[in-house]
């Protein structure tokens, strides 16, 4: 018997409430609350109507999540026994203040930035570790896909494969088509902030930053084929280096089209990027902020979209002695999704891991006070749930998707 508070009605909103639906033994009642009810309204009727999720106990309500008082007002009520998270990463410190108020367990899927520098670390939300501790709550970070099954499938990988790893490559592929000349796969404003940051690898156990998507290479992905693929910083870059210390070389390297490179390329040189506010007519606009309004929500993205993501770890270390290389991968189909959930594949693949640590949390397989990042936890329940849950994964080894001496 678990009651869950689900915060955020876009695409990945969409999926988690779906599945968690799917799930009733577990979340047993649900709440799916965003600043605008109405997308909430719109997801519970699809629920109702599909037999499939038809079972579930599930009710709507409207929250302003940049307001603790109302966050913890919303708690009080309710009385979930967690909250997931997946509206904006400015949302994650004051949804963990309310939980730490209202005694209640957290998770997310993006780490915290502030609105008005484009920047993404971890300090902010590690720095919550005593107060969750102390109260004997659990916060778990980022468990959507990356980051999130990119950690479990290292920490899986350091398990069950290699001795001695010391060389990660996490690459990702969106191979879909969506019809539209421009769309982000997620929220377009944390989307175009995170690809116009620098780059930055990590080697001989120190960062290197890049230029924006200076450095690229084809890659040969499973089940899709080759794709040039972009050195870019993730964020489970910086937790992977922390908690697997003989890590001394790791990459993240994600795929754009020509087109969507084409255009943020123009709209960057045009200004329409920036998040500074700029005077207009007397109005103050943040460009970026206003881009966004122009463009397609994520959630509107699925119909229609076909083609594959895969999305996978490399790892590099020994084995028995001798060097060897391992690949975990999964792939995911768009149009699958639509039929499944009404999404498109990257809401999906980031909704399922969400819905599977929660379910993980609230039935006592993932325990713990304090703020965890998931490669901290067993990966074993989590790879057997991919499974049951519409992410199979699939191994290969000794084969090296991106070669380990890669001119950088
Ligand atoms: N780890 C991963 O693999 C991964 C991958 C993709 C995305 N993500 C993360 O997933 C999250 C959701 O992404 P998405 O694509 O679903 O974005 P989205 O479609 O833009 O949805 C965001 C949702 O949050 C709601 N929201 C925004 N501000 C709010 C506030 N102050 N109070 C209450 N609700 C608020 C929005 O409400 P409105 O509808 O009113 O705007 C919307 O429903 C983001 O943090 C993103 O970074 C993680």
């Amino acid at each position: 018997m678990a009651r869950v508070l689900i915060i955020g009605a876009g695409g990945v909103g969409n999926v988690v409430a779906k599945k968690c639906a799917q799930n009733h033994t577990v979340f047993t009642d649900i709440l799916l609350a965003s600043r605008t009810k109405s997308k909430c309204d719109a997801i519970v009727a699809e629920i109702r109507s599909s037999a499939r999720t038809a079972a579930a106990t599930i009710a709507t309500a409207q929250v302003d999540a940049d307001n603790v008082p109302e966050l913890a007002a919303l708690i009080r009520a309710y009385k979930p026994h967690l909250v997931l998270n997946v509206a904006l990463p400015y949302q994650d410190l004051t949804i963990m203040d309310a939980c730490l108020e209202t005694g209640v367990h957290y998770l997310d899927t993006a780490n915290y930035e502030p609105r008005d520098v484009a920047k993404f670390e971890y300090s902010w939300q590690w720095a919550y570790q005593k107060r969750f501790e102390d109260k004997g709550l659990m916060a778990l970070l980022g468990c959507g896909f990356d980051p999130g099954v990119t950690n479990v499938f290292t920490a899986w990988m350091h398990k069950h494969c290699l001795e001695n790893a010391f060389a990660l490559d996490i690459v990702d592929c969106n191979a879909g088509n969506h019809g539209k000349a421009f769309a982000t796969n997620f929220n377009p404003e944390i989307n175009i902030r995170e690809i116009t940051q620098n780059g930055r690898y990590w080697q001989d156990g120190q960062w290197v930053e890049t230029q924006p998507l200076e450095i690229h290479r084809p890659v040969d992905y499973p089940g899709v084929g080759p794709r040039e693929s972009y050195l870019l910083y993730h964020e489970e870059l910086e937790s992977l280096v922390k908690h697997f210390p003989k890590i001394r070389h790791a990459r993240f390297w994600m795929t754009f089209g020509p087109e969507y490179i084409k255009h943020l390329t123009v709209l960057k040189n045009v200004g329409m990027t920036r998040i500074d506010p700029v005077d207009f007519q007397g109005h103050k606009v943040i460009p970026l902020e206003f881009l966004k309004a122009l463009l397609p929500e994520p959630s509107s993205l699925g119909s229609g979209y076909t083609g594959k993501t895969c999305i996978g770890v490399q790892l590099h270390g020994t084995k028995a002695g001798s060097e060897a290389t391992h690949f975990v991968y999964n792939v995911c189909d768009h149009a699958e999704c639509w039929q499944e959930v009404q999404a498109q594949a990257v809401s999906y693949t980031t909704g399922v891991p969400a819905m599977i640590g929660a379910a993980l949390m609230l039935t006592g397989v993932w325990k713990g006070a304090g703020v965890f990042n998931v490669e901290q936890l067993d990966p074993d329940p989590f790879m057997a749930a991919l499974n049951t849950w519409g992410l199979p994964w699939q191994e290969l080894a000794d084969v090296q998707l991106v070669p380990l001496t890669a001119e950088l």
